[in-house]
């Protein structure tokens, strides 16, 4: 039997194929005990396969499949369920750890919004439940969609699982609008999930980690009875799409009216309008934590007014109107066994401590980043120390200290590399950077690796079947080397001796499903293309400002060509875009000033269609794809409201008048960018003509 590898530096991907390996393994091994009677490995053998796959979903919930051997014991493997797109999406949450963060929310808003000193803003604030979040769709008053979040744009239909759920309405009153969807939590209380486990236990079915698993692994079966078995709890936290008049109406408002529609609410729900208030209560809601019969996480705190929600917006996947302000972090000690270092897409360095396997707020930790080498001395961390580690949420364990009253003598200190442990080139750190960096560039497999990775990643080209595990292996054979060959790879595979479908683990049909998948990806939207690429500091959100603001790749080629000149127009206009600064701008130059960057872009444009991205809200905008300058004082919006307004409808805000601007909206008091809009005979419009045209 394969090492598995220790389970915290696994990315989703990884995990994935992991655990689909796994999954075949037992199920190969059940088929032997079950159906043949003639087990091929030990019943030791056999539980550490079991344990394994359990510690990865105790782990990465979402991998929990009907068809889990976790779930079932030898039923068929199914289809799973229909995907559906949420008419609304359907959003994350910031988070806030801290007073001070919280009252940087609050300021942010307040900015935003344009408050004066004495006014308000009443915060909702309600426990973050530790369960999955559910879409319920009514329309006419009846029940007619239940979908899981998925990746916030799609999920899953689950509607037939949750209509055995007993808090969920199966219609709602008169009063209630036509169109109305009912977000919230699917969990399982803490009493019901120790009775469900102590019945799995003797039936010698699978005992779950925690309730948000239990959870998650009753709505995921596709036999809904199974799932009415199951005691699941549901509450309502907000909306998606609707069409009820909510004009002069608060998140309180409608979390009494959902009430009265009969849908279960938190009972800790209250309106707090300052920081210090919304700080007792959160104590007092920490407090209560260990009593409550349900898990939660944190208080999520909601713009109470639904006119400032609107204008609030979201950036990103998150609104602005709402945070997470998490509970502490759970922490437990161990001991580290080694240090590895792992080389990122971009030539980080970073260390990772090995542990003792430790079960931390019910998932197995193995692993806990160390951050970077500062990081390792400031701790004094060595290699045999006990230390605490912490995880919160989803990020990665940390290592928080070392307990030196447990040394006894024979710890090592780590000597932290000087060259990559992939490729031997010198690693250095620029000056300021905390992060050592493998100078390898191009020739460091690691790299190409980690970079082919992030090619194929969910946010990028999201090509199913292509996980992490398949692009090392494939990439050590040379059959993948940069990202055009994965459309090659058909090709390729007609002309080799041993072909995948030969391989171990492979098939006819796994090999036509890759081939499917990648295929499928030949058309790509082309804010997922930039993304794709990997260029430091370029994200999801940047990319997409990117795409939005140049179009084509062409036009970003030419640009980015154009702005390599410090003094161009075209510099000037990369850094007129959100959250694009010059070390960012160096970055994305960096990349297409590199000779072999563009070879692979050239590679790349022959295998794909690369399609036009438009930003969600658009739609016909009268003011997509202009460019415009706010200056003077507004009296309507605060600045950041006017920008990420304007932003939200397509168009570019710039910081400086030239004559690529198509308008100046000029407030009180305009000076030097007004007479330079004149000068140039840009188009000049009041703050009242601009909202007039926008619409309002
Ligand atoms: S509001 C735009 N309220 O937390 C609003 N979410 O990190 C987004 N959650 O996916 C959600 N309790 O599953 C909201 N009272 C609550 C919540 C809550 C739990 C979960 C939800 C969401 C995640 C965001």
């Amino acid at each position: 039997m394969s090492q598995s590898k220790a389970l915290f530096d696994l990315s989703l991907e990884d995990a994935r194929e992991r655990h689909k390996a796994l999954a075949k393994d037992i199920r190969a091994h059940d088929k032997a005990y079950y159906q043949k009677d003639a087990p091929e490995v030990s019943d030791a053998d056999y539980d550490k396969l079991r344990q394994e796959l359990e510690a990865l979903e105790g782990q990465y919930p979402e991998l929990i499949m009907p068809d889990s051997p976790t779930q079932t014991v030898g039923a068929k493997p199914s289809q799973g369920f229909k995907k559906v797109k949420h008419a609304v999406p359907m959003l994350s949450l910031s988070n806030v750890f801290s007073e001070e963060e919280l009252e940087d929310f609050i300021g942010r808003v307040r900015r935003f919004l344009g408050l004066a000193e004495g006014e308000a803003v009443e915060l909702l604030a309600e426990p973050k439940i530790d369960g999955l979040s559910c879409s319920l769709r009514y329309e006419n008053r009846k029940l007619v969609m239940a979908a899981t979040r998925g990746d916030g744009a799609e999920g899953e239909d689950i509607t037939e699982n949750v209509k055995t759920i007993k808090d969920v309405p199966s219609e709602l009153p008169k009063d209630a609008p036509d169109v109305l969807e009912v977000r919230g939590e699917i969990y399982m209380a803490r009493s019901d999930f120790e009775q469900l486990n102590k019945k799995q236990e003797e039936a010698g079915e699978h005992v779950f980690a925690n309730p948000r698993n239990a959870a998650a692994g009753s709505v995921r079966q596709l036999d809904s009875s199974i799932t009415k078995s199951r005691p699941l709890h549901f509450f309502a936290y907000g909306l998606g799409q609707h069409n009820w008049n909510l004009k002069d109406a608060t998140q309180f408002d409608v979390i009494k009216m959902l009430k009265k529609w009969g849908f279960q609410t938190t009972e800790q729900t209250g309106a707090f309008d300052s920081a210090e208030m919304l700080m007792k209560n959160y104590q007092s809601i920490l407090e209560q934590r260990a009593d409550l019969d349900y898990e939660i996480d944190g208080i999520v705190y909601k713009v109470n007014r639904f006119d400032w929600q609107e204008r609030l917006g979201f950036v990103s996947r998150a609104p602005r109107w709402a945070t997470a302000h998490k509970f502490p972090a759970e922490q437990a000690a161990t001991v580290i066994n080694g240090i590895d270092i792992q080389v990122g897409r971009t030539g980080a360095l970073t260390p990772v401590a090995r542990l003792e396997p430790i079960t931390v707020g019910g998932v197995v930790v193995s692993n806990a980043t160390l951050h970077n080498e500062d990081e390792i001395e400031r701790k004094g961390v060595r290699i045999g120390d006990h230390v605490v580690i912490q995880r919160a949420g989803d990020v990665i364990p940390q290592v928080v200290k070392v307990l030196e009253e447990k040394r006894t003598g024979k710890e090592k200190e780590f000597v932290y590399p000087e060259c990559c442990p992939a490729c031997d080139s010198l690693a250095i750190r620029e000056d300021g950077d905390v992060v050592r960096r493998c100078t390898g560039g191009l020739i460091c497999p690691a790299q190409a690796v980690e970079r082919l990775k992030h090619f194929v990643s969910r946010l990028a080209f999201d090509i199913e079947g292509l996980g992490s595990k398949i692009v090392e292996q494939f990439y050590a054979e040379g059959l993948i080397k940069s990202p055009a060959d994965i459309f090659k790879l058909e090709e390729i595979n007609k002309t080799l001796d041993k072909p995948i479908r030969e391989r171990e683990g492979w098939g006819e049909l796994s090999e036509k499903n890759l081939f499917d998948s990648i295929n499928e990806r030949r058309k790509i939207l082309f804010n997922r293309f930039i993304y794709a690429l990997g260029i430091r500091q370029i994200g999801e959100a940047t990319a997409k400002r990117l795409a939005a603001t140049y179009g084509s790749l062409d036009t970003l080629k030419k640009a980015m060509e154009a702005a390599q000149e410090r003094e161009s127009e075209s510099y000037a206009d990369l850094l007129a875009i959100e959250d694009i600064g010059p070390a960012v701008a160096d970055d994305l130059l960096g990349f297409f000033a590199e000779r072999h960057n563009r070879d692979v872009l050239k590679d790349l444009e022959d295998q794909l269609i690369i399609e036009v991205y438009e930003s969600p809200q658009i739609g016909n905008s009268p003011v997509a794809g202009k460019t415009v300058v706010f200056t003077g004082a507004l009296e309507k919006m605060s600045r950041p409201e006017a920008k990420a307004r304007a932003e939200s409808l397509g168009a570019k805000v710039s910081g400086s008048v030239s004559k690529k601007t198509d308008y100046v909206v000029a407030g009180e008091d305009a000076g030097s960018k007004l007479k330079k809009a004149q000068e140039l005979g840009v188009t000049v419009l009041t703050e009242l003509e601009w909202l007039e045209m926008i619409g309002g």
